[in-house]
């Protein structure tokens, strides 16, 4: 999604500005665009594609200015060329934007009637174009950005840039984040905090529905009224992170790798290693009271939200119901107040999972949110927070952060057992003994499969449709395989229950699709093996992931078994995303896709 920053500074400011951008490329983009004021003239320069076609321009044609906005550009409304690029300029006003004007169509019949000439097929043109009309009926620039603040509906992050007052920028917040940090004499304002890690930690969220207008002294902030809010100053930890690759060729391989490790820390947030039993999990939402949960969430995180149901059901009785946010929020799903709801996010603030939350929230349910960013909207929303801890997440395509939102569910469903009285004390020991031992099955999994998975992936690479097959917390697993690979190598894939197969997916097995089968030697592995008969039986290729007692168990003959070692159920999933994540990323390599920023795709969604 679109990324914004603003910088109110002391010195030049455009270099600054890209770098801050690089930053934000982590949530997807197709062009971008800067802008400055200086010497009483306000200049841009934008480009389709990548940031360095931007450098380049900015090193061909440099823009001077201690003052300046700047955006990556996710297209929703018009084309990705740099007419529509952002920050678009009309008559001394510059605009960058992140979200979706819902009435823009309306707003632009409207402005072109009264004789205003759009130059852009973007919605965000019309923020500047009414910022100019109600300036041209006599407000200053301040009284201007909130009537066009009050006449716009939709999602927005917006900054506003004013040639004839080059010491200010205003923004606007309903829906997308959008952060203020206070530096010394310098202002800045950015999508997240990681884009201004480098320039200060001192940071402000600004609320749905605030102003900020700001400038060397500092930001002022009103509602979209014009009266004063005050929003609290935080320390983002976000500045000790640099954003380096280590000895990796793309962040998505660093984040497989850093598994073992972030999953450590994370479990170390929930379960005691000494003892071997969960820690107490936050009392807002009380497990023992409840009568289910409702689960929504979107893309990776939805699928680990379905590996989380079969556990709560399974270990703590809990029926769960779950759904894809952006169904979720409009199914008019009866809830009542003996159910809770968990809201699971990387970003924290995904549009259809945080309109989810808030569905839920004015039903009366407690909240609980799994999520990476801490800070984020999500968070702050929920009454009770359970941080994955797995560090910034940058490649789009999610890894590390599934394997920790597992972690953490499955610490919960044996908290709530716990809690309910449905696992004893021996089996919390069991179970949690079974996640401590995981990072460090994690880690030799990881060192042992690669050689195997980098052959399999050349041989992968050659088809253009793949089916992948689990039963029981194996087929979330077989649909994240598939999202995985369709994500970055552009192959389609298909997962499916492997019950599923003869009700649909059989029709298209032949040599030229094939099937990759997700099956540890658990409850399901005889029926999930009879259809691998099915598949073989029809001439389809198998790619076996398997554990070795059932690499021992099956006979079939598999175009390539891969052999993890045996582990306990629970921990199961979390071992078995290894080689799919594998898979898939070394398939990518090899067809030389652009892996950690997938054409089309972004990290953080913050748009219906
Ligand atoms: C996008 C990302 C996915 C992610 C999904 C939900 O589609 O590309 O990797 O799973 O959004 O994002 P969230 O931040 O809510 O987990």
């Amino acid at each position: 999604m679109c990324g914004i920053v603003g910088i109110v500074g002391n010195t030049p400011v455009a270099e600054r500005l890209v770098d801050a951008l690089k930053r934000l490329e982590y949530r997807g983009y197709d062009s971008a665009g800067v802008a400055t004021i200086h010497d009483g003239a306000m200049d841009r320069r934008r480009a389709e594609g990548k940031l360095f076609n931007l450098e380049k321009k900015l090193s061909d044609e440099p823009l001077p200015g201690q003052i300046g906005i700047a955006h990556t550009r996710w297209a929703t409304h018009g084309v990705p060329n740099e007419t529509n690029a952002h920050p678009h300029f009309v008559d001394g006003i510059a605009v960058v934007h992140n979200g979706i004007i819902e009435n823009f169509s309306e707003i632009k019949d409207d402005l072109i009637a009264e004789g205003a000439c759009f130059t852009t097929q973007t919605d965000t043109e019309v923020v500047a174009q009414l910022i100019a009309k109600y300036r041209r009926q006599g407000l200053d620039n301040r009284a201007a950005m909130l009537a066009m603040l009050n006449r716009v509906t939709g999602a927005f992050a917006l900054v506003v840039m004013f040639k004839d007052d080059p010491d200010t920028i205003m923004a606007a917040r309903f829906g997308p984040p959008l952060a203020v940090g206070f530096g010394k004499g310098e202002m800045f304002l950015g999508s997240d905090a990681i884009a201004l890690s480098p320039f200060t930690n001192e940071i402000a969220y600004l609320e749905d529905g605030d102003c900020a207008i700001v400038d060397h002294r500092g930001a002022e902030i009103v509602d979209f009224s014009g009266k004063p809010v005050v929003r609290k100053h935080q320390i983002s930890q976000a500045t000790a992170f640099m954003v380096d690759k280590g000895n990796h060729r793309h962040f998505m391989e660093k984040e497989i790798y850093e598994q073992p490790e972030v999953i450590s820390h994370a479990l170390a947030h929930y379960v005691d290693f000494a003892t071997n039993t969960v820690k107490p999990v936050d009392s807002a939402i009380d497990f023992k009271a409840l009568r289910g949960l409702a689960i929504s969430a979107c893309g990776t995180a939805y699928l680990a939200g379905l590996v989380g149901k079969y556990w709560f059901e399974r270990y703590a009785r809990l029926p769960v119901e779950i759904d894809v946010a952006s169904e979720f929020r409009y199914r008019e799903m009866p809830l009542s107040k003996d159910q809770a709801a968990l809201f699971i996010s990387q970003s924290g603030e995904t549009a259809d999972t945080l309109a989810s939350l808030r569905y839920c929230k004015d039903s009366g349910l407690k909240i609980g949110a799994i999520v990476n960013v801490s800070e984020s909207t999500i968070a702050r929303e929920a009454d009770a927070v359970f941080p994955i801890l797995a560090g910034p997440e940058i490649g789009v395509a999610s890894t590390k952060a599934f394997t920790c939102q597992l972690a953490v569910m499955a610490s919960l469903a044996i908290s709530a057992g716990k809690a309910r009285g449905t696992i004893n004390a021996a089996e919390e020991k069991q179970l949690v003994q079974s996640l401590i031992e995981m990072p460090r099955i994690m880690s030799q999994v990881l060192h042992s499969i690669q050689p195997q998975l980098e052959t399999l992936s050349r041989d992968l690479s050659k088809f253009k449709d793949v089916l992948y097959l689990g039963r029981g917390t194996s087929y979330p697993l077989a649909m994240e395989g598939a999202l995985k690979l369709k994500e970055i190598s552009y192959i389609h894939a298909e997962g499916y229950a492997a019950g599923e197969l003869k009700h649909g997916p059989i029709a298209l097995i032949d040599e030229n699709m094939p099937v990759i089968v997700i099956a540890p030697h658990d409850r399901f592995f005889e029926k999930t093996v009879s259809n691998m008969q099915e598949v073989a039986a029809r001439g389809g290729r198998i790619i076996f992931i398997t554990d070795e007692k059932g690499a021992s168990a099956s006979k079939l003959e598999t175009m390539a078994t891969i052999v993890l070692p045996n582990v306990p159920e629970l921990i199961a999933p979390m071992v078995f995303s290894l080689p799919i994540q594998l898979l898939a990323y070394h398939t990518a390599v090899f067809m030389g896709t652009d892996v950690d920023q997938p054409r089309n795709l972004a990290k953080s969604v913050t748009v219906e």
